[in-house]
């Protein structure tokens, strides 16, 4: 036998490092090699995670059930794993890491999915409402345009939104909104613009019904998002943005509980004086290879 592999025979109790060696020598053989990678410094990194804490059998088997029960609480509805990596700052590192280069050139800034995308949210045409009239709430004009990182304006580009109520609820956990209310999509023009109607939204908490309700409130934390537009931009030949638009007035601007809220997509809703709000946006997108986000929601 060759001698440098390590063998779980002769481990002792108080040798984790040639329990690790073991471990990753298990998965050397991993033929995918992005797969190989990530399991090497996933496996890496939960030992580590287990020394630094000295986990206990007791807490591995508590946080075995929590990862269950996340998995049992998601369905085609609900996903609380999404949730779980959103509340964590996953899904933000993740968003704001994959878009370093495009941000370097002035790209937008993303924000996390969420777990409310809906799949074939309604195309709507230029200049229309997103909410049907009996939608409480003060109007709200977004206008926006669509360019490369060059400025060259992208006609044609599929300008996806979706947005919580001014009660704060998205029309699928509302059972007084109509269908898809609130949500739509949008072709833009020759010059890249899109321009839609709607209702200033409202703040809301992110669903605390399952585990991640019951970790935020072992961590003591809120679970507040502040009022937000999501939008999802498609357009041939470059990288998908997901991003969000923040009221910068509401009163968790600073502290949004999945951290997306972050400088550049904090805004002033501006006020039109007949007691509406417009707002404008730029985005910026990054040449690339065009691949849509998993869909959360039917
Ligand atoms: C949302 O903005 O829709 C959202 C994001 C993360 C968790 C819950 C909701
Ligand atoms: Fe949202």
């Amino acid at each position: 036998m060759n001698m440098e592999t390590p063998t779980l025979g002769g481990l002792s109790a108080t040798d984790p490092a040639a329990l690790l060696a073991a471990v990753r020598q298990a998965n050397a053989g991993t033929p995918h090699p992005r797969l190989r990678e990530v399991l090497d410094a996933l496996i890496r990194h939960v030992h580590a995670f287990a020394l630094e804490v000295d986990l206990t059998p007791a807490e591995l088997d508590l946080g075995l059930d929590f990862l269950v029960r996340i998995g049992q609480a998601s369905g085609p509805h609900k996903n609380e794993g999404i949730l779980l990596a959103d509340i964590l700052g996953l899904a933000t590192l993740v968003q704001l890491r994959g878009a370093r280069q495009a941000l370097a050139q002035g790209g937008t800034e993303p924000a996390l999915v969420g777990p409310f995308w809906r799949a074939q949210q309604p195309l709507r045409a230029s200049g229309d409402s997103i909410a049907t009239p009996d939608t409480p709430g003060a109007p709200l004009h977004v206008r926006g345009r669509v360019a490369s990182l060059d400025g060259r304006p992208l006609a044609g580009a599929r300008v996806e939104t979706w947005q919580a109520s001014p009660k704060g609820l998205y029309e699928n956990q509302d059972p007084a909104q109509q269908d898809m209310n609130l949500r739509g999509a949008f072709l833009t023009d020759a010059q890249g613009r899109f321009d839609f109607h709607s209702v200033r939204p409202a703040g809301y908490p992110v669903p605390i019904d399952g585990p991640c309700g019951e970790l935020l409130a072992a961590q003591g934390r809120g679970a507040m998002r502040p009022a937000h537009l999501h939008f999802i931009v498609v357009a041939p030949g470059h990288k998908v943005l997901a991003t969000q638009f923040f009221d910068i007035e509401d009163p968790h601007a600073h502290e949004d509980v999945v951290f997306g809220a972050v400088g550049s997509l904090l805004r002033h809703f501006e006020a039109d004086g007949q007691g509406g709000f417009g707002l404008d946006l730029d985005l910026r997108l990054e040449p690339g290879e065009t691949r849509l986000p998993h869909c959360p929601l039917p």
